[in-house]
């Protein structure tokens, strides 16, 4: 095992890793600035927990995975803390004076002043800018519900990559985009993010159709240092534009590393065949 990976006592000669090892390896890995990593709530490792099991079958596999794509969606998609409207961001407060001042905004939000139903004006806020979603087949199309269920009639683009089976490298088959996703926010979507090639060249593929590099954000459910490394060193002007910086790349998890075969470690296996098969 890799330095960090803790051996189960009961189980000598088997590698396995600890929720509290991968833990704090989590928390240890010197994430790029661009990378965000959702809060390892209870919940959300206990979700993992289940997705992980080699023992968990195709229905509570879907159904778990369905539930964590919804947390990455409503992070990539909604606001982080909220947006406050200038007044209140004045004296500090949210309009419910629950939390402080804003840190992130994923999708820029303009001002929106609207009257409600008993005659009285509500300052808030409406996105700017139009945002689909490309999904990187087949395992991204998994994602696709979660944004749908966040997005009502989201456009949806697709993008076929298959890694090879011996060498691991990613090969283009086919993309079907909307025709105005140049001026589209995309939300990337991929539940698994290895060796990093399938998403760089997914990422090539929306630039060489006009999207600006600023305007992607990538969805993730686990991702390995490698994979989050190359993706966002190769990408490094990935950010919102918004006055708020944002993360391109939200991941409900940074793994160990890559194994001999590019599959993550302590992973999941194969998600596609593990959700469609
Ligand atoms: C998986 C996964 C990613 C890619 C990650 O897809 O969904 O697209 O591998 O590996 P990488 O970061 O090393 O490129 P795969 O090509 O196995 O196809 P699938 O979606 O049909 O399972
Ligand atoms: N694709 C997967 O589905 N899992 C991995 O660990 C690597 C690539």
């Amino acid at each position: 095992p890799s330095p960090g990976i803790a051996l189960s006592p009961s189980s000598p000669g088997r590698n396995t890793i600890s929720l509290l090892a991968s833990e704090s390896n989590a928390k240890n890995v010197k994430l790029p600035p661009n990378a965000l990593v959702l809060p390892p709530t209870t919940q959300l490792q206990a979700l993992l927990t289940i997705i992980r099991d080699e023992k968990t079958q195709r229905g509570d596999f879907v159904f778990t995975s369905d539930r964590i794509i919804r947390l990455l969606v409503e992070e990539g998609e909604l606001d982080y803390p909220p947006y406050l409207p200038p007044a209140t961001q004045r004296s500090g407060q949210s309009p419910l004076g629950l939390v402080k001042l804003p840190r992130l905004n994923h999708l820029p939000v303009i001002p929106k002043t609207v009257r409600t139903p008993v005659g009285m004006e509500y300052d808030g806020v409406s996105f700017q800018g139009r945002i689909c979603g490309v999904s990187i087949m087949r395992a991204g199309e998994a994602m696709e519900a979660g944004l749908r269920g966040c997005c009502r009639s989201v456009r949806i683009g697709k993008i076929l990559i298959q890694r090879d089976e011996e060498t691991a490298l990613p090969k283009l088959f086919y993309a079907k985009l909307p025709d105005d996703i140049a001026e589209r926010y995309c939300l990337l979507l991929d539940p698994m993010l290895a060796t990093g090639g399938s998403c760089i060249k997914a990422i090539e593929v929306l630039l060489s159709h006009g999207v600006q590099e600023d305007r992607i954000i990538f969805l993730n459910l686990i991702a390995s240092p490698e994979g989050t490394h190359n993706v966002c060193t190769r990408f490094p002007k990935l950010r919102m534009a918004s006055t708020v910086p944002a993360p391109p790349l939200i991941t409900a998890w940074i793994d160990e590393g890559l194994d001999s075969r590019s599959y993550i470690v302590p992973g999941l296996g194969d998600f596609g065949d593990r959700y469609f098969l």
